[in-house]
């Protein structure tokens, strides 16, 4: 089974045929929300929003682990993430759909390993690829199947927030090869790859990050409500058809 996680503007899949909920408990604390199962594109999937249904919890509030390891805990076998993310080189602007292949992390003071404490082996994990190659292709396939442009590629930058970056912060994160921004992408990846969960994202762009394109003087966050609703409609139905068509 797959899961999708939801990001902003995707706290409810309203295509999703809602079977059932579970409220689940981890060693690790509560996940953002129940589980809620049902089924898109033909298929069972599970779907959880990552800042609870109600969007309450902040990038860095976000309890990453006990997510994870819920989805995990269920048999999950694919993560699809959608994160909605600021586009830092000038073409992926408002309205693109990106899937990323890189990451670069900039968040600090969070929760990111299932490996520690007192009785754990100290265990690393290779993240040379952090995103799952066959989910990926899957998405990738899928837009293209679906008539949706999608860019192949990207870095993904992952800052700490939940303030937006400063225009130094971005030319910061440019000259260091990120482009495209987002809060919420790690540790995300990198617990699902402990977890030995396949995992890939969908990134929404819906504004410029700070200091470029239309973003010069500052970034107008009632603009970008209405970029969010359209561009999520369209990685949902990406979603969709990558469920259609999986194996
Ligand atoms: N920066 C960080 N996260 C974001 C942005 C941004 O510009 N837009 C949407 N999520």
């Amino acid at each position: 089974m797959y899961a999708i996680i939801g990001g902003s503007g995707l706290a409810k899949l309203s295509a999703l045929q809602h079977t059932r909920r579970q409220v689940m408990r981890t060693p690790y604390g509560e996940p953002s929300g129940a589980l809620t199962y049902g089924e898109l594109g033909s298929r069972e999937v599970v779907f959880l929003a990552r800042h609870g249904y109600g969007h309450t919890i902040a990038p860095h509030e976000i309890n990453y682990r006990a997510n994870i390891w819920a989805l995990k805990q269920i048999g999950v076998q694919g993560v699809f993430a959608v994160a909605t993310v600021g586009g830092v080189r000038l073409e992926l602007g408002p309205g693109t759909l990106v899937v990323p292949d890189q990451i670069i992390d900039y968040t600090h003071s969070r929760k990111s390993t299932f490996f520690e404490g007192a009785d754990a082996r100290v265990t690393h994990i290779d993240f040379t690829l952090p995103y799952s190659a066959r989910l990926r292709e899957m998405l990738l396939a899928a837009a293209r199947a679906a008539g949706e442009p999608v860019v192949d590629g990207a870095t993904y930058a992952c800052t700490q927030g939940p303030r937006l970056e400063t225009a130094a912060e971005i030319e910061r994160i440019a000259r260091d090869g990120g482009d495209i921004v987002g809060m919420t992408g790690m540790p995300e990846a990198a617990l699902a790859r402990e977890a030995g969960l396949e995992y890939a994202a969908l990134g929404v762009v819906v504004n410029h990050a700070a200091g470029r394109g239309a973003s010069q003087k500052e970034i107008k966050l009632e603009d970008l409500e209405s970029v969010m609703k359209q561009t999520v409609t369209r990685a949902v139905r990406i979603l969709e058809q990558a469920l259609r068509s999986a194996a």
